[in-house]
């Protein structure tokens, strides 16, 4: 996150550009390839963060010529950059590209691939630094982590580094992640391992610690004395789309739980690091997933719920039910929603719970951290009753807005003394424009500069998979009898309110568009309160 000179050791190049690399994509003729990638790849060389000395190695069974893959790459860029193309800095690109095709499994195709890179290196000057990244399904990784490691290629010589960057999932559960950490560390050490998360390419991700602690006002009140509650809630309006066969073997919890947001609640409860550096930042979120309360199987029937996906309406267009999208048995089981009450044994959160709730096919896209603050001890305003009145609340919105704002109460002007909800809103756009963005830039630059910080360590993964394993263990044992419970386009099941309503919350919804059900939650229309003076 910060410019410094890498952890690992080995240095990143000054002024911002990383240092010489090649780049070796397994899985090049993939999905991921294509949408983040390449365009991630090219905006980052369209805004000079990339060097000269720069080339990439598509990996992929395809049986693509060279030219064949340089001219897929630019028809994909075509479609898939954000913000359009500018073809004279793709053409500088273009030349840079190389492609190995082979069976992932086969020895034959790192000698191959060992050569291509021998042969990048003299062409390009890469200076023998190595990024490696799988973009493969998550069975290939440790098959090709341990093929790299057969051929020679993860060896570190000298100031020359080799880095593998894995996407998620790592693991379906405790014991898996347990396995393919052991069999990576086999091969590669820590250091060298980049276990990508992309919600922490999210710039409004990367805010909450620059919010917690470059800012005096807002860490004295950010705990149990004022906190009554944290609220996590990623709702996606898509469906599985064609990923039912993926989807159908993961399910909400382990999709977006055990990754995602976990990340959001660790860096929104975690203690001040002692520095930005990758390990004291991951010492304190490892040390809030350790400190999350096991769930016994009781606490797991009473404090977490699944749900899945009937028809229903999106934006006004009918969408079909989960079982009947593409690759999805018609009798399936898989939870398509999630929501649970997480509790922190710690001094700073005790008897705060952290709801979470994601989901597909929800009401909207949706992507926020809600920290609700506790209501005043008594109020002075007699004629309200204390319980009426909203609770003061922070809204970290990730997406698809990405802002911060604070709601508090204002007198509503008048010769009456009454009370009204106000915002005070910050919107990243307003402030510092959009750039071009996939999520990715700051992920793969952050790997080849050698810093970690973003990325997840073996034992991050494993403590993440031990908080939801009990929620596993106890849903596989109790089959689902009520799916599907939940309409697309909604907030999901009614039992997600009541886990809520019951301890006298509710979930922060967004104010309904027409058409949509009312949203008792949502803040009193209320005109905002004048931004701060820009910078
Ligand atoms: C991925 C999940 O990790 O995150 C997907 O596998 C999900 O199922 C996606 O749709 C959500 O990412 P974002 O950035 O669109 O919120």
């Amino acid at each position: 996150m910060e410019l410094h000179d890498s952890p690992d050791g080995h240095p990143g190049a000054p002024g911002g550009v990383t240092s010489p690399c090649a780049m070796v994509m397994f899985g090049a003729g993939g999905d991921l390839t294509k949408r983040k990638l390449m365009p991630a790849i090219y905006n980052l060389a369209q805004t000079h963060m990339l060097p000269l000395q720069f080339a990439i190695v598509g990996v992929s069974i395809e049986p693509y010529s060279e030219d064949e893959f340089r001219d897929r790459m630019t028809s994909d860029i075509r479609e898939y950059s954000v913000d359009g193309v500018d073809m004279s800095v793709w053409n500088q690109f273009v030349n840079r590209l190389y492609y190995v095709s082979g069976d992932f499994q086969d020895p034959a195709l790192y000698k191959k691939l060992g050569e291509t890179l021998a042969r990048v290196e003299k062409e390009q000057g890469t200076s023998g630094n190595i990024l490696f990244y799988l973009a493969t399904s998550p069975v290939f990784f440790p098959i090709v982590v341990k093929q790299l490691g057969a051929a020679g290629l993860a060896r570190q010589e000298g100031r020359k580094w080799k880095r593998v960057v894995i996407e998620k999932p790592f693991g379906h559960d405790l014991a898996s992640a347990v396995e393919l950490n052991r069999a990576v560390g086999e091969v590669l050490e820590e250091k060298q391992v980049y276990r990508i998360d992309h919600y922490l390419g999210k710039e409004t991700v990367q805010n909450i610690l620059a919010f917690r602690f470059a800012n005096g006002i807002f860490e004295p009140i950010w705990n149990r004395r004022y906190v009554d509650h944290v609220q996590v809630t990623v709702a996606e309006e898509l469906g599985v789309e064609l990923r039912g066969g993926y989807y159908e073997t993961a399910g909400a919890l382990r999709d977006m739980v055990p990754n995602h947001i976990l990340q959001l609640i660790t860096l929104c409860a975690m203690e001040p690091p002692i520095s930005f550096e990758a390990d004291s930042v991951h010492d304190e979120q490892i040390k809030i997933l350790r400190a999350i309360q096991p769930m016994s199987p009781e606490r797991v029937l009473d404090q977490a719920v699944r749900g899945q996906y009937a028809e229903g309406l999106i934006g006004g267009a009918h969408v079909p039910a989960y079982r009947s999208e593409p690759h999805v048995a018609p009798d399936s089981q898989t939870p398509t929603f999630v929501a649970a009450a997480l509790h922190i044994d710690n001094w700073r959160w005790a008897d705060v719970p952290f709801y979470l709730r994601t989901g597909k096919r929800m009401a909207e896209r949706l992507t926020q951290i809600v920290i609700r603050f506790r209501r005043p001890p008594f109020v002075l305003f007699r004629k309200t009753l204390v319980e009426k009145l909203p609770p003061n609340e922070l809204v970290i919105n990730i997406q698809p807005k990405e802002g911060i704002s604070l709601r508090f109460e204002a007198k509503i002007p008048g010769p009456i003394v009454r009370l009204g909800a106000v915002n005070m809103d910050f919107q990243y756009s307003d402030y510092f424009g959009t750039t071009p963005s996939t999520g990715y830039e700051t992920l793969l630059y952050d790997c080849m500069m050698g810093d970690p910080t973003l990325f997840q360590r073996a034992d991050m993964v494993e403590a993440g998979w031990t908080v939801v394993q009990p929620i596993l263990d106890v849903w596989k044992a109790l089959p689902p009898r009520d799916f599907p419970n939940y309409a697309a386009g909604t907030w999901g099941p009614s039992q997600a309110d009541e886990l809520l309503r019951r301890e006298g919350r509710e979930w922060r919804n967004p104010e309904p568009a027409q058409g949509r059900r009312s949203d008792p939650s949502a803040v009193r229309s209320a005109p905002s309160a004048a931004p701060v003076r820009k910078p």
